[in-house]
């Protein structure tokens, strides 16, 4: 990777797609990787954004989506500035995504917060884009594909990134991210949560 620019710790946020997750009702904790439709992917992802060995990030932001159904796509939102209660273990995190899951999807872009730092919202990949550009995120994708290139980055608002689970993006998803920059950590593709941890490397470097 060519190394353009350090960055000054910034907030940042990660957007993840559950192709198959579960969207909503009954979720079988002992069985995340398969009926679940890979929510230990997702569980993964939130640890590693939001947990340092001691204590929470507080610069990071995740979002969650779920795909799957029953029923509409929901997002998950989890804020390392607010969020309590929330324990740096993977089924733990399942159990949190479980709870929601009980609950009627919100309409598209409506966020409920259902407790300090935890929300969940209806809408797809599309609408967590919308939200970022307001709040004057620059975004990227990540993609072993795209640019083996890390930018320089000093935006006050934050940086986003939108990963994928274990498939490919969808035709409807790489529309959305139509002119987003692709960058790449490497030709080899990796596990997404390692993936935030190298970004969180990256963005904490100075
Ligand atoms: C397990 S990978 C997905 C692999 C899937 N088979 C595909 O073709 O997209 C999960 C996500 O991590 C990110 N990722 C994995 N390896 C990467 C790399 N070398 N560079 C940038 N992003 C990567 C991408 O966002 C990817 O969608």
């Amino acid at each position: 990777m060519t190394w353009i620019c350090r960055c000054e710790i910034m907030n940042r946020r990660f957007a993840i797609i559950g192709h198959r997750a579960q969207s909503s009702g009954k979720l079988n904790l002992n069985d995340l990787a398969g009926a679940s439709g890979r929510i230990d992917v997702l569980a993964r992802a939130v640890n590693t954004a939001l947990f340092l060995s001691h204590g929470i990030r507080e610069d990071s932001q995740v979002v969650l989506h779920l795909l799957g159904g029953p029923g509409p796509p929901r997002r998950i939102g989890f804020e390392g500035a607010t969020v309590r209660g929330l324990h740096p273990d993977e089924r733990a995190i399942a159990g949190q995504i479980g709870r929601v899951l009980k609950q009627p999807v919100p309409a598209i872009g409506q966020i409920v917060e259902l407790h300090s730092g935890f929300w969940h919202s209806g809408g797809s990949l599309e609408q967590t884009l919308s939200e970022w550009h307001k709040d004057g995120v620059t975004t990227y994708t990540l993609d072993a594909e795209g640019e083996d290139v890390f930018p320089s980055i000093a935006n006050p608002n934050g940086i986003g990134f939108v990963l994928s689970d274990d498939q490919p993006f969808s035709e409807l998803e790489l529309d959305s991210m139509h002119g987003l920059q692709r960058l790449s950590l490497g030709t080899q593709w990796l596990q997404g949560h390692a993936c935030i941890s190298i970004i969180h490397h990256l963005l904490d470097s100075d």
